[in-house]
């Protein structure tokens, strides 16, 4: 058994794979957190109660010398001398804030049961622990599932008024985990626009680390990422507890460290401009929070969250599923394309080993540029006379099949839609809106905006014969306002937000089951668990640079799967960073995820076509590894001039090890140590027709052959040899 509760002594032990974690009920009522780290056997814990003195310390009601601030809660409550953060702020009809969380019972279920109107894991065994105050009987149930194949815990919370008056949520979060009183440092991925999940570390002092979104989304900015990690943790070495928010809008993530030392992470939504209403017998259901433990560095934890991601969140129908290697038009046409060029471009390609055309932006409305259309999801005739179907019979006949673009969440002012409806755009009535990319977006906290985006959107698809759809989303909330919920309960707009999201979501992709949908959003601004649900990969960033995506791809990889990256070759110059990378780098970067290409094919050369189509015959052969594999990360783009993935099947009997070389001046004469291998297998390597033992590949390194440029790579294949 995964869960198992000791009555005598009123333990809980949760085991997922290799790691346990402890907390009773103490004296009074309290969850007390007890451990969280490598497995340990179900002993009895309660010898690591932490006795301090002091009499201005608050003192728990009935006890002394127990103080609030000295035991580590499962859940943090205000006013009881506990300065942590508190885990829920709820407002009571007398108005005070205060609520003591006392165990009143506990479940423990064979299957996870899912979060209601949000994407969550699938999963087994679940403890939920029942706790209540006892004067105003508002209640919280925590919800723990433990997994037997990654090192994972799964938490959310769901609050509960079971009291007979109205109740107010200021804050709900979704776990609170308190921390051993150890020195860590904070790692986030931070970034912007064509910079997105680049690594960061903070030193967490005593005070606050917080990141946080107010946009109603993820954001570039800050991924709903936080780790604890032990000084000088590397790839293979430190202690790591590394939580990720399956949640997609405002939130906040934080890692506290009080004055005696404690320490503690929290969040969920962000509480910045939220509150939730409770009527008697109502519940708000706050996201998932995916906490992972490695004592053997970052690349542990990757892989932990990898496959708990893989087996457990993407859809099973989609997430072994061979990608389709795309061409997509963007960057090769942007707005400028009718019927004869798209044709034009998907004959250039034919015979290339490209599988999917994608149609981006321009197809619709009257849409010539950014300031019109969007919201108007019928075919521009004067673009694409005749409708899709002609450029859609030109891609099949060219051996491909056919993918759209749609940014469904979206409204120009200059649109049929707004003519009709201004009401639909997210704004206050009477205060001019702010506009971002020329556009304003749809108020998804109300039904009938909801429906109107689900039926033009699935009208398109039930139409034409579409395979594949790029669902993007280029512009944060402003102006957040709904015009369906009343003035006291407008904080609640940027959860309704994602709420609203999630139902469409639900209803055109999980609605449309045979098409492959990806997710986008300026790039890689919304690249969360939440949306791994309902797209298997997501496009990671507009930077196609494959210097800069080293990067991109490094941070991005600290979280999620390389199956989730959507990474493309496109034309030299690069259009977002000017530089001219090479061919063989282009591909070579472009080809650690779901691959494709992202030009104007026209005006490919024979020999350009040649190393496509001569790159697209290596990538097949290894991408069942992007699907399916143990990522290793050996050099570290952010600290240095190099960056290296190995991509490590499963059963270890093969490999693909991608080095990259910044500057070509700096340490010419360079090895590389891959890791992950099985020291005792023997591998063939094509690339030095050479068969050695895992051991020595591993020990004694390598040295890529990087051709004489700036930008360069280099990539070994390691095949097993029985
Ligand atoms: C932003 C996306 O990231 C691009 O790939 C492209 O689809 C444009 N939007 C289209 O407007």
């Amino acid at each position: 058994m995964a869960i198992y509760f000791n009555e005598e002594n009123r333990h809980f032990y949760l085991e997922s794979k290799d790691v346990s974690y402890v907390f009773r009920i103490n004296r009074i009522g309290f969850a007390e957190h007890l451990y969280f780290g490598n497995r340990i056997g179900r002993e009895n814990m309660e010898y690591m109660q932490s006795i301090g003195a002091g009499s201005t310390y608050a003192q728990m009601p009935g006890e002394r010398n127990q103080c609030y601030s000295f035991y580590n809660p499962e859940i943090c409550f205000y006013g009881t001398g506990d300065y942590r953060e508190p885990t829920v702020m709820v407002k009571n009809p007398q108005g005070d804030r205060l609520c003591r969380l006392h165990y009143i019972g506990h479940d423990i279920i064979d299957t996870k049961p899912r979060v209601k109107g949000m994407p969550s894991l699938s999963g087994g065994q679940t403890l939920i622990l029942h706790l209540e105050d006892e004067l105003t009987r508002f209640g919280a149930d925590l919800y723990y599932t433990v997994y037997e194949d990654a090192p994972v815990i799964v938490r959310r919370i769901v609050y509960k008024n079971n009291s007979q008056n109205d109740l107010i949520l200021d804050r709900a979060y979704s776990f609170a985990l308190s921390l051993p009183n150890k020195d860590y440092d904070i790692l986030t991925l931070c970034g912007s626009w064509a910079n997105e999940r680049q690594m960061q570390y903070t030193k967490l002092n005593r005070g606050v680390v917080s990141i946080d979104s107010k946009r109603c989304t993820s954001s570039a900015v800050l991924n709903p990422f936080i780790a604890a990690v032990s000084h000088g943790t590397t790839e293979e070495q430190g202690e790591v507890i590394g939580v990720n928010l399956v949640y997609s809008s405002s939130y906040i993530l934080k890692a506290e460290r009080n004055p005696d030392g404690k320490g503690m992470l929290c969040g969920g939504i962000n509480d910045f401009d939220f509150e939730w209403h409770l009527a008697p017998g109502e519940e708000l259901e706050a996201p998932e929070a995916v906490i992972a433990y490695s004592d053997k560095g970052l690349g542990e934890m990757s892989r932990a969250f990898h496959d708990v991601y893989r087996d457990h969140l993407i859809n099973p129908r989609y997430v072994n599923a061979k990608r389709p290697i795309v061409i997509n038009n963007w960057e090769g046409t942007a707005f400028n394309f009718d019927s004869q060029k798209i044709i034009d471009m998907a004959k250039a390609v034919k015979g290339l080993g490209i599988d999917t055309f994608v149609l981006d932006d321009g197809w619709f409305g009257r849409r010539d540029d950014d300031t019109s259309s969007l919201g108007d999801w019928f075919v521009y005739e004067d673009k694409l006379p005749g409708g899709l179907k002609p450029v859609i019979d030109a891609v099949h006949e060219n051996g491909m099949r056919f993918g759209l673009w749609f940014e469904p969440e979206m409204i120009s002012e200059d649109s049929e839609l707004y003519r009709a409806h201004p009401d639909y755009a997210i704004g206050v009535p009477g205060r001019v809106r702010c506009t971002s990319r020329r556009q304003y977006m749809l108020d998804l906290t109300r039904k009938e905006v909801r429906d109107y985006i689900v039926d033009s959107v699935n009208k398109v698809l039930e139409e034409n014969e579409i395979d594949y759809v790029k669902w993007d989303y280029n512009r944060n909330v402003t102006d957040n306002y709904s015009l369906e919920l009343a003035p006291e309960r407008q904080k609640e707009f940027a959860h309704r937000y994602a709420l609203g999201l999630y139902d469409i979501c639900e209803r055109i992709v999980n609605g449309n089951p045979d098409i492959f949908f990806e997710g986008c959003a300026g790039g890689g601004a919304r690249f969360d668990p939440a949306m791994l649900y309902y797209f298997p990969q997501i496009w990671t960033s507009d930077n196609t640079d494959a210097e800069d995506r080293t990067r991109i791809q490094y941070g991005t990889s600290i979280c999620y799967p390389l199956s989730t990256m959507s990474c493309h070759v496109s034309a030299i110059p690069n259009h977002q960073s000017r530089r001219s990378c090479s061919m063989r780098t282009r591909g070579d970067i472009a080809h650690l995820g779901a691959t494709g290409y992202e030009l104007d094919t026209t005006l490919l050369t024979d020999e350009e076509k040649e190393a496509i189509k001569e790159q697209i015959i290596a990538y097949k052969e290894f991408s069942h590894l992007i699907l399916s594999s143990d990522l290793y990360r050996t050099e570290n783009p952010f600290e240095g001039n190099f960056f290296g993935f190995n991509i490590v099947a499963k059963d270890k009997s093969e490999a693909v090890f991608t080095c990259y070389r910044r500057h070509k001046v700096e340490e010419q004469v360079k090895f590389v140590y891959p890791r992950g291998l099985d020291p005792e297998k023997k591998y063939y390597i094509p690339e030095r027709d050479v068969t050695l033992s895992g051991a020595t590949i591993m020990n004694a390194g390598l040295q890529p052959w990087y051709p004489h440029t700036d930008f360069a790579s280099y990539v070994f294949h390691f095949k097993e040899v029985k």
